[in-house]
């Protein structure tokens, strides 16, 4: 039987994950939503929220039939429809329930596997228990803090520390560059660092800078020298600037051999950037991925453990 990588999409940047196939040479044998499958294993996607992996074409006979496949084959499913919503619908109410609910930052993921389900023709579903998320289709939803933070990026860095550095941090500094409003440094604050060093040109919220242990630096983060720094353990940018700036900001700290790890967002103008994203990817045993909180920008990491 012939089996697939499925990856779904993210909304408004289905151009994105085209241009990635065609970068990294994949054939989309069918399209059907924002939902492309590629015959064969193949790895996740930056730009897919999702990637189902061994997807499989499965007839039905009912809606009976169509659960009770799905129940043969994992216990959690996620459902993307690509039409016939209605009797898709009616087969996920016969699905188990699994919890929904927003968890808080830095709570453990869900240990059971997540898998997708599409109901490609009336009588026919796409289905496979294994999916590169836990959550379904990808998408995590946190109990949001509507009071500290000073903006919504925040979201960004509790999902990186949640999903990808979930280890316990010990002490040490961190650094955020591109700091203001704060919701970065508040985030870096509330981990166990023994230090915070915010860097931006303008400054941060004075209630964030109050609650103390936060070295704030109003200056230009591209005029920075690691000489002037001691070992730092998180190196965060939540800079707007062009890719190629960031890249050689971030080839500087870490040449300097003074930082243990990074996390970076690379944001882009109307045009994504893939020829400096592809350089980023050249550091050795760094990572970018698309957050669910990301916009049209993704995330890069390099993680001390891993160089
Ligand atoms: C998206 S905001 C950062 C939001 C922040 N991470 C938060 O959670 O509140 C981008 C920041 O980059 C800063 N920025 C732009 N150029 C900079 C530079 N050369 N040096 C330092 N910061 C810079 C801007 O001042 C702006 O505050």
């Amino acid at each position: 039987m012939i089996q697939y990588t499925g990856y779904l999409a993210i909304h408004k940047f289905e151009s994105e994950l085209e241009r990635e196939f065609e970068i990294k040479g994949l054939k989309v044998a069918h399209k059907k939503d924002r939902l492309y499958l590629v015959e064969g294993e193949h790895p996740a996607m930056i730009w897919a929220q999702m990637t189902a992996f061994g997807l499989e074409f499965i007839p039905i006979a009912s809606i009976n039939d169509a659960a009770k496949k799905l129940r043969a084959l994992g216990r959690n499913w996620g459902l993307f429809t690509v039409g016939n919503h209605r009797r898709a619908e009616l087969i996920q109410n016969e699905l188990p329930k699994y919890n929904t609910k927003p968890i808080p930052f830095r709570h453990p993921l869900p240990a059971s596997l997540m898998g997708f389900w599409t109901l490609w023709e009336p009588d026919q579903i796409l289905a496979t228990a294994k999916t590169s998320s836990p959550f379904a289709l990808g998408e995590m939803d946190f109990q949001e803090d509507k009071v500290m933070p000073p903006s919504r990026a925040y979201l960004k860095l509790w999902e990186f520390f949640t999903v990808y550095a979930p280890e316990a941090i010990q002490g040490g500094t961190s650094i955020d560059v591109g700091s203001c409003p704060g919701g970065w440094t508040w985030v870096l604050r509330t981990l166990e660092f023994d230090k915070v060093i915010s860097v931006d040109k303008a400054p941060i919220e004075k209630r964030i800078m109050d609650l103390g242990r936060i070295d704030f630096r109003k200056e230009s983060a591209f005029g920075l020298d690691p000489k002037d720094f001691g070992e730092i353990d998180w190196f965060c940018s939540d800079i707007i600037c062009y890719p190629e700036r960031l890249l050689n900001l971030v080839k500087r700290f870490r040449d300097s051999g003074k930082v243990k790890n990074f996390v970076c967002t690379i944001k882009y103008q109307s045009e994504t950037d893939w020829e400096n994203t592809l350089k980023f990817l050249e550091i050795p045993n760094s990572h970018i991925v698309h957050l669910h909180h990301n916009k049209h920008e993704v995330t890069w990491f390099l993680k001390g453990d891993q160089q």
